[in-house]
């Protein structure tokens, strides 16, 4: 099972293909039509938080994870989700972000002086760089980083778990204890002396103000989001760049070609394959009735590689015009971080090649991540040149 799971994880597009020549590929929608008309159908909704609290032990049916779960907007529908999603956005789109030029340029900066010779794209660049951009965009000192992202890494296990062990729920509630009171402490010391960050002006939007629930919950999640998924988008770009010599000559010889390349690693290898709905009544789809109540998985990488949609979807062409990609999903829960993502890309992707002219990599076997719906390189072994 394990290989095949590992075999997956390498290269998951050959499966998309049969699922795609499939006329009933069971729980999954494989086309592109299918899953925009699935992310945009009002009667798919973000379900897994409620399958999950139902596996809760009944004593943690009101701690601090279940109200984690409960409060976090990606699982939320409806007028909640409309609210909640209007106040972060306040802060996640427009201006805000564009602000956030310099500081990626910085904190890309400082991490190319400390590497050179051989080393790894994940650890020296790809992993730190989103984490210290949604950290400093949050307000949350670099101190207090390393837990958070051991949170956001129990985040992301708790949304794919099926099933939670007591003994596991036990460990989780105190995690998720612990970041309510980092959180609290946060907002307290904000409240004294406001800043320029994301927490502070969450404090400040008078009537829109979040309750502490919500405000720990989105916390954690916009770290989650934040992180993951761009660790991958970074490391899939270098690695994809390497991996196709002409079209990184053609990028080396037009930067302005940047904002097109970024665009196609979001479709050539989307740092999320997979989103999950569950229909609240009978829904049909492309012909297929899908139940009332049973999970549908939505396969935004399948969607991405669609002939019909994309000319030679499996050619990586960083001029590829229209590129109408799902990687950020569509409709109602659509990325809200989309522009920050977007933004560190065309920051450090060319900061990168500018540095370092005749960059390589240094093994061409690269083992993949195997988060279920996650794709990125667990590695990218590279000589510094
Ligand atoms: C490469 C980077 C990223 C990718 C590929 C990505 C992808 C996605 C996708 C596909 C969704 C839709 C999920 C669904 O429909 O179920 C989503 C939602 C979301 N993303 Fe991102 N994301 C990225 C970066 C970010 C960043 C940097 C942030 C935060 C600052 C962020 C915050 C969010 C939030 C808050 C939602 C939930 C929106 C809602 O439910 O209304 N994402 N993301």
């Amino acid at each position: 099972m394990t290989g095949v799971l590992t075999q997956l994880a390498a290269n998951p597009y050959p499966l998309y293909a049969q699922l795609r020549k499939l006329p009933n590929p069971g729980p999954n929608l494989v086309s592109h039509a299918e899953v925009r008309e699935a992310l945009n159908h009002p009667d798919l909704v973000v379900d897994k938080l409620n399958d999950l609290r139902r596996v809760l032990p009944a004593e943690l049916a009101d701690g601090a994870l279940a109200r984690t779960l409960r409060s976090i907007l990606a699982f939320q529908e409806g007028d909640g989700h409309r609210r909640l999603r209007r106040v972060l956005a306040k802060r996640l789109v427009g201006k805000q972000i564009d602000g956030q030029r310099d500081t990626i340029e910085r904190f890309t900066a400082e991490l190319l002086d400390e590497v050179g010779g051989e080393g790894d794209v994940v650890r020296e660049l790809a992993y730190p760089l989103p984490a210290r951009v949604i950290s400093n965009l949050l307000g949350i000192e670099w101190s207090h980083v390393d837990k958070l992202l051991a949170w956001s890494d129990t985040l992301v296990r708790i949304m794919s778990a099926g099933t939670i062990e007591p003994a596991t729920a036990v460990v989780w509630e105190q995690q998720m204890a612990d970041m309510r009171d980092l959180v609290s402490q946060l907002c307290s010391d904000r409240r004294r002396e406001p800043r320029d960050d994301l927490i502070s002006s969450l404090l400040e939007m008078g009537d829109e103000t979040l309750s502490f629930d919500e405000l720990a919950a989105n916390v954690l999640f916009m770290v989650t989001a934040g992180h993951e998924t761009s660790t991958d988008l970074l490391a899939s770009g270098i690695l994809t760049l390497l991996r196709h010599p002409s079209q990184l000559a053609a990028l080396r010889a037009d930067p302005s070609l940047i904002d097109g390349a970024v665009e196609e690693v979001f479709r050539y290898e989307s740092p999320l394959q997979n989103v999950g709905r569950v229909p609240r009544v009978d829904v049909t789809i492309g012909g297929r009735v899908l139940r009332e109540g049973r999970l549908v998985n939505l396969l935004i990488g399948a969607a991405n590689r669609d002939p019909a949609v994309f000319e030679d979807p499996d050619t990586f062409d960083i001029t590829r015009d229209p590129n109408p990609h799902l990687g950020f999903g569509f409709g109602a829960h659509f990325c809200l971080g989309a522009g920050l993502a977007r933004l560190e890309a065309r920051v450090a992707l060319p900061m990168v090649l500018a540095r370092f002219p005749r960059l390589e990599l240094a093994e061409h076997d690269v083992p993949w991540r195997s988060a279920p719906g996650f794709r990125g390189p667990a590695r990218v072994p590279v000589r510094w040149t």
